[in-house]
């Protein structure tokens, strides 16, 4: 009764999304044009406010309005299309090697460079961290807390953190407490550690493509066969695709970044997340969640990890602070569950002993004292502007033909490219204007997504990073010329 309930309202929604798009489609709201506010919206067309608002988020994420603060929604200049859902036939149910051509290395490389505009990694701009509150924290330390902080703790981490991080988690994960959490080397560690506990050499593991490259690099150091399951902008992992996966072949465990997702920013219905849960569970395979971006989240409150739907013990949680407070500090940690907690603590003292104490007791005194909070709630809002004047220097200077979806979360935007223009050629004609992007290739086990670009908003937007984005529109207008 109450799950029909949910479906009528969906589509109410839906159907006044759909009555919003026809609209702006013939013209009725003009691009740029302010569209009615959620209250007049509701008292004209009948409907209530959560549906009104939830018609706009939708439009949202299609690219077809945008929200301007403390001004409401506005027609987009120019309209996107919609993402294609990722076609069955891409599914290639064959476990495979990881091939990559040296485009990845080349790629990396030039990613440090801060003489170029970067717009490649997965960064955050140090201007955004609260570097002078670490300053305080480093500045007030106590003989005493130095002491104790120089010195080694448990392969487990520093309990005054363990507690703190599993504080975030209380109505997330069931029954979570400090002894639920093991800290690590960032996110990448904790990632490893998990591949670790569950694979050998020649073994398959089903992972999303396209996916956050670092796991690509991860899995062909350890001679794993990846299971290619297509994903997508809107909905996240195709779980037919997965389904049929698990039914078929032998699945060593799988990797899922449900929560705005690297690179698509995709995000899951928590129906969908409880659902692969469920498939994942009855199958017994183990499900390595990567959950690093959460806590970007751009509507009201954090989605809900997969660990949340886990009946069987059979999700670990990964994650870290380096996309939301320091990144070079190299702190994350894994929410193990009881059935792997031995082994994983095992693999992660076999490997780094512990991770920094001194780090984790800053970190540590950040979160205690309120100031994580705080700047998590500045930080969210300076991103989400930062995509959206991102988005708009892209509506005024790409080509038309371009699809993206806008994400609800994090800083990553995943672009197609119109048709005919290459990804890994728009990169290399970008060097020498000192502008690193993203090509889609690097972010697939095995290449393809040669149409796709991946930019990231977390840099300042400022003049320099409106000319390079100016410039990288120029550059596909070129292209699509000589096709
Ligand atoms: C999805 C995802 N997972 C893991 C990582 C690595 O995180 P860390 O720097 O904490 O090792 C990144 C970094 O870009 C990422 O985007």
């Amino acid at each position: 009764m109450a799950e029909q309930k949910e479906k009528n309202k969906k589509f109410l929604y839906e159907s006044l999304a759909e009555e919003i798009r026809l609209k702006i489609s013939q013209k009725v709201f003009r691009p740029g044009e302010k569209l009615p506010s959620v209250r007049e919206m509701h008292k004209t067309m009948n409907k209530s406010i959560t549906t009104v608002s939830k018609a706009y988020v939708l439009l949202e994420s299609r690219g077809l309005i945008i929200a301007r603060d403390r001004s409401g929604y506005y027609v987009r200049a120019k309209n996107y299309f919609r993402m294609k859902r990722p076609e069955k036939s891409q599914s290639n149910l064959s476990p495979k090697l990881i091939r990559r051509s040296g485009i990845v290395e080349e790629v990396l490389d030039s990613l440090g460079d801060e003489s170029k505009v970067q717009l490649g990694v997965a960064y955050i701009s140090p201007r955004l961290f609260p570097f002078s509150q670490y300053t305080k924290i480093l500045k007030n330390l106590t003989q005493k807390e130095v002491r104790k902080a120089i010195v080694f703790d448990k392969p487990a981490g520093l309990l005054k953190l363990r507690q703190q991080i599993s504080l975030k988690y209380m109505g997330l994960v069931n029954n979570i407490g400090p002894d639920d959490i093991v800290i690590t080397n960032g996110c990448t560690e904790a990632l490893v550690i998990c591949l670790m506990a569950f694979l050998k050499k020649g073994d398959t593991v089903a992972i999303e493509v396209p996916s956050f490259y670092g796991i690509f690099t991860m899995l062909e150091n350890m001679g794993a066969l990846v299971l290619e399951i297509p994903t997508c902008p809107e909905h996240g992992v195709d779980y037919d695709a997965l389904k049929k996966a698990v039914e078929s072949k032998e699945i060593k465990c799988c990797i899922l970044n449900s929560n705005f997702h690297n690179p698509l920013g995709s995000l899951m219905s928590d129906s969908k997340k409880q659902k692969i849960v469920r498939l994942l569970n009855k199958h017994g395979i183990p499900l390595i969640e990567d959950d690093i971006y959460s806590e970007l989240y751009y509507e009201k409150q954090r989605p809900l990890p997969l660990k949340h739907f886990d009946a069987a013990d059979l999700v670990i949680t990964c994650s870290s602070f380096s996309k939301t407070l320091a990144p070079g500090l190299r702190v994350g940690w894994v929410i193990p569950g009881n059935k792997f907690k031995k082994e994983i603590l095992k693999i992660k003292s076999g490997m780094s002993i512990t991770t920094s104490t001194l780090d984790q007791y800053i970190l540590a005194k950040f979160i205690e004292t309120g100031l994580y909070d705080k700047h998590l709630r500045r930080f969210r809002n300076i991103l989400r502007k930062q995509l959206h004047l991102v988005v708009k220097a892209i509506d005024k200077y790409f080509p038309k033909g371009i699809r993206m979806v806008i994400p609800k979360g994090g800083f990553l935007l995943w672009i197609q490219l119109p048709k005919g223009v290459n990804s890994v050629e728009l990169y290399r004609n970008l060097l020498p204007e000192d502008i690193v992007i993203l090509p889609g290739p690097v972010c697939s086990s095995s290449e393809g997504f040669e149409d796709y670009i991946r930019l990231s908003c977390g840099s300042l937007f400022d003049e320099t990073m409106e000319n390079a984005l100016k410039t990288i529109g120029h550059h596909i207008k070129i292209s699509m010329k000589n096709r």
